[in-house]
């Protein structure tokens, strides 16, 4: 068990990833965007689902080439099983099953939010792992929680978004101010340049450790209007400052909730993880959180924040070591069979 071969697979929402790992070492990690969505200005899931089908098979090809692996070399494929679009999940959770089928192998079935936390398991040079227990913010397009992580499989959620995800008001932010989708990672660059504290947004009243981003999205619509309507050029001219107020909020709200779960648990240890993991803002604001309050923080590498086939690659690795066959659901594949 300690050469162990797994095949990853991802395609929850619209991204293509096929990743091999060599027991917890990533051997190849590979990810197909899809440039369609960007003139619709987000995801359309319809788009999403026809990609994934053009897309699979060359992922999965050149993840194996990759990592010099031939199929019939594997012992278990993983897959996201959900949380996702449908038509998205289905392809690749399809793909899973016929290959684990065809090879006569395990299949084991990944929940995409547990990989992005157990994403900082991968061995990797330069990056430590948290010890049990811990907590874990992940924050990406799709979700915004606040896990607490007893075990690789026992985790809570103490805390989550009541309306929008953390990085759809990132994106939506970015699409009132004409950039084009996802526009998280254009506020992050065009922030690093602007002051952020030249525009106020209020911040959100929500209780306990959720959080609301709906509102932050419709201050951020009415500024635009505002000011755009007294001068045209008005988002041309201060792009860098509205950039780095947006950003300045977001990571003032995020950074009020993790504070308040370390009080409330009395763990130290924050884990990020999911694509706005990737935002240098958030980053840094939790490196100054670990001198000034004595956290340990764990930041997953690149290319491991936004979504990737690695990720559930880990976590396929961890379920096939403790032979976990938990909610596979799909009796037709041997699952786990030892
Ligand atoms: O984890 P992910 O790839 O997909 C989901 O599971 O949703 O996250 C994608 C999200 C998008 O909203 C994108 O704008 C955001 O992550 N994102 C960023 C940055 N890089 C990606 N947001 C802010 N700053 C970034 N640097
Ligand atoms: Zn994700």
């Amino acid at each position: 068990k300690n050469n162990t071969y797994i095949l990853a697979i991802e395609s929850s929402c619209d991204d293509t990833a096929a990743a091999v790992l060599h027991n917890d070492k990533t051997l190849a990690n590979v990810v197909a965007g899809q440039a369609v969505h960007e003139q619709y200005g987000g995801v359309v899931p319809e788009l999403a689902s026809r990609a994934h089908q053009q897309n699979i098979v060359p992922v999965v090809h050149e993840a194996l080439r990759k990592a010099n692996v031939k199929k019939e070399d594997l012992n278990a494929i993983a897959f996201t099983s959900g949380p996702g679009l449908m038509g998205s999940l289905l392809v690749g959770t399809s793909f899973a099953k016929s290959l684990a089928m065809g090879l006569d192998i395990p299949l084991i079935d990944v929940n995409h939010m547990q990989a992005h936390i157990l994403a900082h398991f991968i061995e990797e040079e330069g990056y430590d792992k948290p010890e049990f227990p811990f907590l874990a913010m992940t924050i990406s397009g799709g979700h915004t929680q606040i896990v607490r992580v007893d075990s690789y499989f026992d985790m809570t959620v103490i805390g989550q978004t009541l309306d929008d995800a953390v990085g759809e008001a990132f994106d939506k932010s970015a699409k009132i101010l004409g950039l084009p989708y996802p526009g998280g990672p254009l506020i992050d660059k065009y922030a690093q340049l602007g002051n952020p504290k030249a525009y106020k947004f209020t911040k959100p009243k929500v209780g306990d450790l959720d959080f609301s981003f709906s509102g932050l999205k419709t201050a951020v619509l009415y500024f635009y209007q505002k000011e755009v309507a007294a001068d045209p050029d008005f988002v041309e001219k201060n792009r860098n400052d509205i950039c780095a107020s947006i950003q300045h909020t977001i990571i003032n709200i995020l950074m009020d909730k993790i504070k308040k779960a370390v009080k409330q648990t009395g763990i130290k240890q924050v884990a990020i993880g999911g694509g706005v993991s990737a935002n240098s803002g958030i980053r840094k604001a939790l490196k100054d959180a670990e001198q000034k309050y004595g956290w340990k923080t764990f930041v997953p590498k690149f290319e491991y924040t936004t979504d990737n086939a690695a990720m559930i690659g880990i976590v396929g690795y961890l379920k096939y070591l403790e032979e976990n066959l938990a909610e596979t659901g799909y009796t037709d594949t041997k699952v786990m069979a030892q």
